[in-house]
Order: C-alpha cells, then sequence, then structure tokens
C-alpha cells in the first residue's frame, strides 16, 4: 500500500464484506466482520464507503444488527449517480469496504424517557436503524409494544423489512425475546398492496390508532423517525402537534428523528 492511501486510511478499519442480497433494483444489503472492540448502541450509524483514487469516499449509514451481532449488516440504496452507492452496489464478496469505527446517532434508547408503546416510523432504507432497534433486549425491557412501520413505494421493496421480521419469528432465542410485542405495519404508495398510504395519513386518519389500539400519546408512547428529509419532517411536525417533545442523548424526551444520510 503506498504512502497516500496509508495516511488516508489511519483511523480506518477495513472488513470483508459477505451475504450481499439485492433486494431489488433499487436496494440491496451486506454483512461484514466487525471490528474487535467495535462497540456501538443499536440505532446508530457510522461512516462506511469504499477507497477510490486513494481516498475514503465515506457516507453515513445505520448499522442494521444489533449491537450482541458478531458481524455488522447494512441495508443501502442504489443511487444512479451517486458517487458511494453506484460504486458499493457492484460489490462482491470478500471485497473489503472501510468503516471509521466512530457511531453516533440520536435513534437510541438513552434519547427517550420511559414509555409503554414504542413507535418505529420508517420510509424506504429508513428501516435500516430499526432493524438493530428491533433485535435489541432493551426494546423489550423498556417498551411493551413495539410498532414498526415502513412505507415504501413499491412492494418489493418491502421484503428486507418482512423477510427480517419473518427472521425473528423463527428464531429461538429472538422470538422469546419479543414474545407478541413487535407489530409490523407495512404500506406501499405506489403500487397495489393489501396495506395503502403514507404513515403519516395513517395517523392524521386513525388508521394508526385503529391498527395499534390507541391513537398516538406522549403520555404513553415512545417515537423514532427515518427516512427522507420530507418525511422526518411532516412526522416531526404531527408528533409536536401532539405534544410530543424532541429528545437527544443529553436530554432524553418522547420522540427523535434521524435522516438516512446517503448520496
Ligand atoms: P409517495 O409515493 O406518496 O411519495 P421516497 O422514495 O421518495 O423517499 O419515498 C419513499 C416512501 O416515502 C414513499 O412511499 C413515499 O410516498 C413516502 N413519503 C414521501 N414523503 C413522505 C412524507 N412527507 N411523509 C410520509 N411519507 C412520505
Amino acid at each position: 500500500m503506498n504512502e497516500v492511501v496509508d495516511k488516508a486510511l489511519r483511523g480506518m478499519a477495513l472488513l470483508s464484506v459477505r451475504n450481499i442480497r439485492h433486494w431489488t433494483d433499487r436496494t440491496f444489503s451486506f454483512r461484514c466482520e466487525r471490528p474487535a472492540g467495535f462497540r456501538f448502541r443499536s440505532g446508530e450509524f457510522a461512516m462506511i464507503g469504499l477507497m477510490v483514487e486513494g481516498k475514503p469516499l465515506l457516507r453515513a449509514y445505520s448499522i442494521a444488527s444489533p449491537a450482541w451481532d458478531e458481524e455488522l449488516e447494512f441495508y443501502s440504496i442504489k443511487v444512479e449517480d451517486g458517487p458511494l452507492t453506484s460504486r458499493l452496489r457492484n460489490l462482491a464478496e470478500g471485497e473489503r469496504i472501510v468503516m471509521r469505527p466512530k457511531p453516533v446517532g440520536t435513534l437510541v434508547h438513552d434519547a427517550l424517557n420511559p414509555g409503554r408503546r414504542l413507535f418505529l416510523f420508517s420510509t424506504g432504507t429508513g428501516i435500516a436503524p430499526f432493524a438493530s432497534v428491533i433485535r435489541d433486549p432493551e426494546t423489550y425491557e423498556k417498551f411493551e409494544q413495539v410498532v414498526l412501520t415502513q412505507t415504501c413505494r413499491q412492494v418489493a421493496e418491502l421484503d428486507y423489512g418482512r423477510d427480517l421480521v419473518a427472521r425473528i419469528a423463527a428464531d429461538e432465542l429472538l422470538s422469546e425475546m419479543v414474545g407478541d410485542k413487535l407489530t409490523l405495519i407495512a404500506t406501499t404508495t405506489r403500487e397495489q398492496s393489501p396495506a395503502m398510504g403514507r404513515m403519516t395519513d395513517w395517523i392524521r386518519d386513525g388508521r394508526l390508532a385503529a391498527a395499534t389500539g390507541a391513537p398516538l400519546n406522549p403520555e404513553t408512547d415512545r417515537v423514532m423517525i427515518c427516512g427522507s428529509m420530507a418525511m422526518l419532517q411532516e412526522h416531526k411536525a404531527i408528533c409536536e402537534e401532539l405534544g410530543f417533545i424532541e429528545g437527544s442523548n443529553s436530554a432524553p424526551g418522547q420522540f427523535v428523528i434521524e435522516k438516512a444520510f446517503v448520496d
């Protein structure tokens, strides 16, 4: 390795990739080795990417695997002209990604006060941090009911989340931990499916209350939100109208938001 690359890589981890799975022509997931001593809280993100012309090209990616997993998992969109994702999508097993091993984020239990129900609202690849949160024992120690929602344009884009929940149900230890606390509400907006519409509309018109037993309530409920900027803003406005207070790591509250920062 030449000196320039060596310098660029200082402090970075090089991680061998495995289990690459292309879910749709717009999304894929992969797993990779976890550096020894790398600690993170479920729901956090890290900067990951590839070496391009001797320099690391990095983007923030939510870690989709739970904190106890011996590997790391990521779920990514493929952006046609995206500098990183257009390269990442061509990853092959055994190739290596780079990661700055400094996880951060607000979609963590530490940023929320105790509550009875936990709502995890996502669109598209915004489900990634929640793939981690719903496999974390702390989630079920802290909450009686966990509602994960994912809204996508097309039916096939819901496969990653559905597969995840099915794998939890099929796993002896995980299914015992989760019990009957977890509900997945998967909706589409641009292709016919049994459950249609944006979750913001479901909250406003009472469909979410009907599906979960009661309307969103800051006294009992805690909320995490992850998706596009427009989606974050709209969900945040709804939470604030309902009287929810935004939390952070230093001042826990009733809801937290994060952006799916890709390209
Ligand atoms: P829609 O098809 O009605 O725009 P995108 O790929 O544009 O990020 O969208 C992913 C999903 O998020 C789509 O189903 C989209 O619905 C939905 N969505 C987009 N904007 C919002 C918003 N402001 N609030 C809730 N859902 C949204």
